[in-house]
C-alpha cells in the first residue's frame, strides 16, 4: 500500500520525498507519514461499507493508534468518526475540529472530569461499567438533552493474537459481562436521560482471522434481543477494530475490503435471519488505517561485533519511539534508505540507544554493508509507535512529517530539551541554592 520509489541517487522516496533529504531537514528519528496511503485506507473502509452493507454505517478511526491534530483532521475529512480513549485524546480530536457527533469516547475507567467533558461536548459515550453508568446518569439528569451512549460488552470470543492485545475473552478488564446486561438494560429503560443507541464489542488487535466476527455478529444479535425484551431498541452495532497489517513478508492479513465484507455479511445474515431491521453498523479500525502509512527513519551510529554471535547496529532512537518490539516482541523490517539497490551482505541486530539490553528494534535484519550516518528506515510504524512514545532516558520525542506529492510538512515538531523540563519544578528549599 505504501507508495515508495527509488531515485537516481539510489535513495528511498516516500510521497515523492527523498527520505535522506527529509532527515537532513527535520533530523532523526523521524516519523514519515504518507498522506495518500492514509487517505486510501480511510476510503477503502468507507467504500467497502457502502458496497457490502445496505444499512447505515459509520467507520470510526481508533485514534489510540496515533492521535494528533493532523491525523484527526485528515481522517475526519475522509468522513470517518474518531474513537477516543481519554480526555487527552478527546481534547485533541475536538481541537482538530472533529464533529462531536462523530466522536466516540471509550475507556474502562473514565474519570468524572472526563465524562463531564464528553457530555458537555456532546459526544457519544461507550459505557464500560456500572460506576460509569451511575456517574453518567447523574451528569445527564441535569443536561438539556439525553446523553447518547453505547454499551461495551465482553463478547467472550477468543482470537489468535498477543495476550496483551486480546480483549474479547470473558475475563477481560473491558466492558460489561453479558450476564450483567439484563440489569443494565433495565437501569437504562428506567432513566430517560440516557439514550442507549447501541452495543459495542471489540475482540482484539492485529487479527488475521475473519471468523471471529461471524461469531461476534450472532452474540450481538442475542444481546439486541435481550434489550428489546425490556423495551429498549438497539439501533447501532459497533464491532470494534482489530484488522492486522503486514509487518514482515510472512504476514498475510486479509485486505480492508475483505474484512469489511465479512463483517457486513455476518451482521446482515444474522439480522435478516432474525427478521429485524438492519442496525447502523459501526467499526473502529486503528492499526490498519495508520500503520502501513508511516515509516521511521533513523541514523545509524555505533556498530558492535560480537565475534561468532552477532553484529549490533545502533540507531538514534529505540524503545522510546517504538515500544512494540520490547512490549510485544513485535517484528519489523528495515531498509537502508541511501543504499536501496545494494545487495544484502550482513545480518544485523538493530539496537536502540536506551539503557536496556532489551531495547532491540529488529532481532535480525538483512542489510547491505553500512556505515555510520546511513539512514535506516523501519517500515509500517504508523500504529502504536508515536502514540506509545516516551521520554525514557530523557530522549526528546521525535518529529513527524506528512508527505504528499513531493512536499513535506511538519505535523508534530520534535521536542526540545526545554520541553523536557517544562513541567519540572525544583522544591523551594533547593531552588535558592542552585
Ligand atoms: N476499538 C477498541 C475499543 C480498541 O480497544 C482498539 C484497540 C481498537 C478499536 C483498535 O484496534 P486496531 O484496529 O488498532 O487493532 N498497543 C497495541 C495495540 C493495542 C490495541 C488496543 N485497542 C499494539 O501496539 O499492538
Amino acid at each position: 500500500p505504501l507508495t515508495t520509489q527509488v531515485n537516481q541517487q539510489d535513495c528511498l522516496e516516500i510521497g515523492g520525498c527523498d527520505v535522506t533529504e527529509l532527515v537532513k531537514t527535520y533530523g532523526s528519528p523521524l516519523y514519515i507519514l504518507d498522506e495518500v496511503t492514509l487517505r486510501t485506507a480511510c476510503r477503502q473502509y468507507r467504500e467497502a461499507m457502502h458496497a457490502y452493507y445496505s444499512g447505515e454505517s459509520q467507520v470510526i478511526y481508533a485514534s489510540k493508534a496515533w492521535n494528533c491534530l493532523a491525523i484527526c483532521a485528515i481522517v475526519a475529512s475522509e468522513g470517518l468518526g474518531v474513537d477516543v480513549a481519554s480526555g487527552g485524546e478527546l481534547y485533541t480530536a475536538l481541537k482538530a475540529g472533529v464533529s462531536p457527533d462523530r466522536i466516540y469516547f471509550h475507556g474502562n475507567n473514565k474519570s468524572y472530569a472526563e465524562l463531564k467533558m464528553a457530555v458537555e461536548a456532546g459526544c457519544q459515550i461507550v459505557v464500560d461499567n456500572y460506576l460509569e453508568l451511575q456517574t453518567l446518569t447523574q451528569l445527564s439528569e441535569g443536561a438539556a438533552a439525553p446523553v447518547s451512549i453505547l454499551l461495551r460488552v465482553t463478547p467472550g470470543i477468543e482470537c489468535h493474537t498477543h495476550d496483551y492485545i486480546r480483549t474479547g475473552q470473558i475475563d477481560s478488564k473491558f466492558g460489561f459481562d453479558p450476564n450483567q446486561l439484563e440489569t443494565v438494560f433495565r437501569w437504562i429503560a428506567d432513566h430517560d436521560c440516557l439514550n442507549c443507541m447501541g452495543l459495542h464489542a471489540h475482540i482484539g488487535s492485529q487479527i488475521f482471522e475473519l471468523n471471529p466476527h461471524r461469531d461476534l455478529a450472532n452474540v450481538m444479535l442475542d444481546w439486541t434481543r435481550k434489550a428489546s425484551d425490556v423495551g429498549l431498541s438497539i439501533t447501532q452495532i459497533n464491532v470494534g477494530g482489530g484488522l492486522g497489517i503486514r509487518y514482515t513478508e510472512s504476514d498475510d492479513p486479509p485486505s480492508i475490503t475483505e474484512w469489511v465484507k465479512q463483517v457486513a455479511e455476518a451482521v446482515t445474515t444474522a439480522w435478516n435471519a432474525a427478521q429485524l431491521p438492519l442496525p447502523k453498523l459501526l467499526c473502529e479500525p486503528g492499526r490498519s488505517i495508520v500503520g502501513p502509512a508511516c515509516v521511521t527513519a533513523y541514523t545509524l551510529g555505533s556498530r558492535k561485533e560480537v565475534p561468532g554471535l552477532r553484529t549490533y547496529l545502533a540507531v538514534d532512537g529505540g524503545m522510546s519511539d517504538n515500544a512494540r518490539p520490547i512490549t510485544y516482541q513485535s517484528v519489523y523490517r528495515a531498509v537502508i534508505a541511501n543504499r536501496m539497490s545494494a545487495p544484502p551482505t550482513q545480518t544485523a541486530t538493530i539496537a536502540g540507544k536506551h539503557c536496556e539490553s532489551g531495547d532491540i528494534l529488529i532481532q535480525s535484519a538483512q542489510l547491505p554493508a553500512t556505515e555510520p550516518g546511513d539512514i535506516l528506515v523501519v517500515m509500517g510504524t504508523g500504529a502504536y509507535n508515536y502514540s506509545m512514545a516516551s521520554n525514557y532516558n530523557r530522549l526528546t520525542r521525535s518529529a513527524a512529517v506528512l508527505v504528499n506529492s513531493q512536499t513535506a510538512e511538519l505535523i508534530v515538531q520534535r521536542e526540545t530539551y526545554e520541553d523536557l523540563i517544562r513541567c519540572d519544578r525544583l522544591p523551594s528549599r533547593i531552588a535558592p541554592t542552585l
